[in-house]
């Protein structure tokens, strides 16, 4: 497993494994990792012949309030975790080599990063497209995996790489949970143990949104449905609660009629956790 901290030293690497005939993907990600991370390497594996795998806290996607100074790091125990999957290398840039003194241009997709999270975050969509525009052009692989758990974030790269004609095939993998239902988050850790033991309420919530949305029940219902069993998590402060199109992220209303995704965001702390489910008819 290859080592890069430059991005001189991916682009040698890339054009080595291309020279070889070999198609490349690539598994972008801020540490931390956990086997969540690990199974969007496996699926790239599936589907490249060599998997690089970034690791870079990207600041320019945390807003001045929020937590990139507390964000969970831990690059040894990372590298350990990568070398016993097939990684062929992992580029691990400074904030320096990745934005030089700055930068002043940015890729943006407003229709998806203002709304959802992106109104609660500003900024923080358009730092995520700047920065995975960067990691494209700077490895060029064949493909790129993105986890469903950050449902808006792969529905924005989606967008992007169709907008841009960017050359890639973007793969999505289901979300990766703990034996209780919870989302594998690297944010996990920094919860108490007694939100830990809540924090379950919003898988739960989301099974329960499963079962109900079988029989076409109205959006209104669903949404009491799903606040009703995130009460049940006393120290959780519910930010926000969404039924969207599943394609196209466009509010709904009335009754359920086609498959929709249910975003829910809960902060336990200072601890903002994800949670999403693809729910549909019968
Ligand atoms: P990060 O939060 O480290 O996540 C990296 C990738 O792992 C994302 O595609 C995310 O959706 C996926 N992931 C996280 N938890 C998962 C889980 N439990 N199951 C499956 N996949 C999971 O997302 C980012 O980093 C950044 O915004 C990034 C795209 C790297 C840009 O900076």
């Amino acid at each position: 497993m290859q080592i890069c901290p430059t991005k001189q030293d991916v682009r040698i690497f890339v054009a080595a494994t291309r020279r070889g005939g070999m198609t490349v993907g690539l598994v972008p990600t801020m540490g931390y990792l956990h086997e969540g991370h690990l199974s969007l390497v496996r699926e790239a594996a599936r589907h490249s012949d060599k998997v690089i795998v970034s690791i870079f806290v990207n600041p320019t996607q945390f807003g001045a309030n929020e937590d990139l100074a507390s964000y969970p790091r831990d690059p040894d125990r990372d590298l350990a975790l990568l070398e016993e999957t097939n990684v062929a290398a992992v580029f691990m840039p400074s904030v320096e080599e990745m934005y030089g003194d700055g930068g002043d241009t940015y890729v943006e997709v407003p229709s998806l990063s203002g709304i959802l999270q992106g109104a609660l975050r500003p900024d923080h969509f358009r730092g995520v497209s700047t920065v995975v525009t960067k990691l494209f052009n700077i490895v060029q692989p064949d493909l790129a995996v993105f986890g469903e758990k950050d449902y808006q974030q792969l529905a924005l790269i989606r967008q992007m790489v169709r907008d841009l004609d960017m050359s890639l095939k973007i793969i999505g993998h289901p979300t990766v949970r703990e034996a209780d239902g919870l989302a594998m988050s690297s944010r996990n850790v920094r919860l108490t143990a007694a939100d830990r033991a809540q924090a379950i309420a919003l898988s739960r919530a989301l099974s329960a949104a499963e079962d109900c949305a079988k029989t076409a029940p109205m959006i209104s219902d669903l949404d009491n449905l799903v606040r009703g069993q995130l009460a049940e998590a006393s120290n959780g402060k519910v930010e926000s609660v969404d039924f969207r199109d599943a394609l196209t992220l466009a509010p709904l209303e009335g009754r359920l009629v086609r498959p929709a995704v249910v975003l829910l965001a809960v902060r336990f702390g200072k601890v903002l956790l994800i949670d999403q489910r693809v729910i549909a008819p019968d």
